[in-house]
């Protein structure tokens, strides 16, 4: 009888089992909302990244079903072949103009213009200077260029600095931070990297996946909220977060978007959105500008309830945006604070190794413009109850 050759899998599965970190998917049987019915249970959802409560707002459903009715459910191909249609191109001019570039190009994740174009600007002989917390994507990206990469202490514009110094002048280099890093939710050091960029000569990149829709003005992101315009070279968003849908995009120059509709890989390897995800976009960006009001009570909402978990004692690292980890340190201990708030009404996941490091374990909260101060108070009675019963607060 043939063996089973992926047998090992099964005894990291079993590993996995016994540490407490095997994680059955939750699954959502309601729209994603501030309160959502996942594994048919009704819970505060303190685990989305629907930032602005944009995957139901009426103006974008609307826009989706006009683009459905009107131009079909797929775009057929890749974007290089017959895989452009005119909405695609509406959306990159609106995505320019929001993040003040020259040009932008849509790809169909975050993920994906990330990697594509790291992979894809970078070569074996360059150098990528990165923040040791940049997301996966960013870090697959590198990997896939063949560069060399290095990796500075997180938000260690010091400790990059030296790295730069050391390579010669002639060097074509990288320097890239996520502009809001996904887990602690602080932010990336902006002003002092571009600094480094301008002195040494660097390409600088940031990835503003959590940002857009979130900071600087009608949520154009970091780049804005620090007044770094003009000294981004590489700015990457997602549209799968605030803006509610699905996709990736980077702005910049007209020459790099060029370049990477000629170069990425997923953009010329994997088929473009359907023009109804790209319809729910420009819809979305027609709501950051004319209603500011979601931005608003989404910082509302953040400081209640992050003024909130530290008056319970809970520590919720560096954060300054929406994400506000409760860490545990243990990873172990973090599944079960999350198990148990689910029983009791909250949906926090729980997130440990290898997403984190193995002694930063926590359950990762966000908040949205659409959860109600009742909402969020009763997440934190939930968090006092559970902490206390767990020992994680006194
Ligand atoms: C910092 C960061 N960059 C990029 C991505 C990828 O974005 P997307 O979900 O659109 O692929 C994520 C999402 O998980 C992220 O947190």
């Amino acid at each position: 009888m043939r063996q089973n050759p992926l047998a090992y899998l099964d005894a990291e599965l079993t590993a996995l089992r016994e540490q407490g970190l095997f994680r059955q998917l939750r699954i959502l049987d309601s729209e994603q909302k501030a309160h959502a019915s996942f594994d048919h249970a009704s819970v505060v959802n303190l685990s989305s990244n629907n930032y602005l409560g944009l995957t139901t707002h009426p103006r974008l459903r609307e826009r989706a079903e006009q683009a459905l009715r009107d131009l079909g459910v797929g775009s057929g191909s890749v974007r290089t072949i017959a895989g452009t249609m005119a909405i695609h191109m509406e959306l990159e001019r609106r995505l320019a103009t929001f993040k003040k570039t020259e040009a932008a190009v849509v790809f169909q994740s975050g993920f994906t213009a990330n990697a594509g174009t790291v992979s894809s600007i970078l070569g074996r002989e360059d150098v990528i200077v990165s923040d040791e917390l940049n997301h996966a994507s960013i870090i697959d990206g590198a990997r896939l260029s063949r560069a060399t990469i290095k990796v500075f202490p997180h938000r260690d514009v010091d400790a990059a600095r030296s790295i730069l110094k050391a390579l010669p002048a002639s060097q074509r280099k990288l320097l890239i931070t996520d502009g809001v890093f996904s887990m602690d939710g602080d932010l990336g050091p902006l002003p002092g990297l571009c600094d480094l960029a301008d002195e040494f000569g660097c390409v600088m990149m940031v990835d503003d996946a959590h940002a857009s829709g979130v900071f600087g003005k009608n949520g154009r992101g970091t780049v804005d909220h620090f007044g770094m315009h003009g000294r981004v070279d590489v700015q990457v968003g997602t549209l799968s977060k605030a803006i509610g849908a699905l996709g990736g995009y980077v702005a910049g120059t007209k020459s790099l978007i060029e370049f990477l509709y000629h170069r990425a890989r997923p953009f010329l390897f994997s088929t473009s959105h359907p023009p109804s995800v790209t319809a729910t976009c420009i819809a979305a960006l027609d709501v950051l500008e004319s209603e500011p009001e979601w931005m608003e009570r989404l910082w509302a909402n953040t400081r209640f309830f992050k003024a909130g978990l530290q008056a319970l004692g809970f520590n919720t690292g560096p954060s300054e945006s929406p994400i506000t980890p409760v860490i545990t340190g243990d990873g172990g201990l973090a599944m079960r604070l999350s198990d148990r708030l689910f029983a009791e009404g909250v949906f926090a996941q729980g997130i440990a190794f290898p997403t984190v490091a193995r002694d930063k374990a926590r359950v990762r909260t966000i908040v949205t413009a659409t959860h109600t101060q009742e909402e969020l108070q009763f997440a934190l009675d939930a968090f006092a109850r559970v902490g206390r019963e767990l020992g994680i607060i006194g």
